[in-house]
């Protein structure tokens, strides 16, 4: 099933899943599976975190919601692992130049529009100096930082939760001994 973090829907039901269906599939994002992003995830989900929260919210507001959820899947579009990137190559800067990164592998393997280049290339704004030209741009630095402290926080949710039902199934455990030797 396609869901995002923190969230139960199934993305192939949602309107969300129109925005992207003809790119989703494609090898380059499926790619994405095979990178680890942010500790915890992969930078496929982390990709597809953000272009859904992208999309409901510049459709909240009626902003391009199509183009947020498009660039959204795009945003981190690079197939190496970025630790052992910048271990090998020395590169200081790479969190304001994998933004460039992504925009040529994105347009090398997409048709993507002005809109969409836009908030590739400026999605770590204020990293990348160049001025965001779009209200979509300021949405995707919003909401990529949004979805990387979920996803960071995300293991130590659920293990929190195990521990809730744990304890949880324990208490009811006592109480149907107690009611049995009563
Ligand atoms: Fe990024
Ligand atoms: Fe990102």
């Amino acid at each position: 099933m396609l869901k995002a973090i923190c969230s139960k829907k199934n993305l192939k039901e949602h309107l969300y899943f129109k925005a992207v269906e003809d790119i989703i599939y494609s090898d380059e994002i499926q790619q994405l599976k095979n990178f680890q992003h942010h500790l915890s995830t992969t930078r496929f989900q982390h990709s597809l975190n953000v272009s859904y929260y992208n999309y409901l919210f510049c459709k909240k507001f009626n902003f391009n919601a199509r183009a947020a959820a498009r660039a959204g899947l795009l945003h981190d579009l690079f197939f190496y692992n970025r630790k052992e990137y910048i271990r090998k190559t020395g590169e200081k800067r790479h969190i304001g130049r994998h933004p460039q990164i992504a925009l040529q592998n994105a347009s090398e393997r997409f048709e993507i529009n002005h809109i969409e280049k836009d908030i590739i290339l400026k999605h770590m704004w204020p990293f990348t100096l160049a001025l965001p030209k779009y209200k979509e741009t300021y949405v995707i630095i919003l909401i990529d930082k949004y979805c990387a402290i979920m996803e960071f926080f995300a293991p130590y949710l659920s293990m929190f939760k195990r521990k809730k039902n744990k304890v949880k199934k324990l208490e009811m455990n006592k109480i149907k001994t107690a009611t049995l030797v009563e």
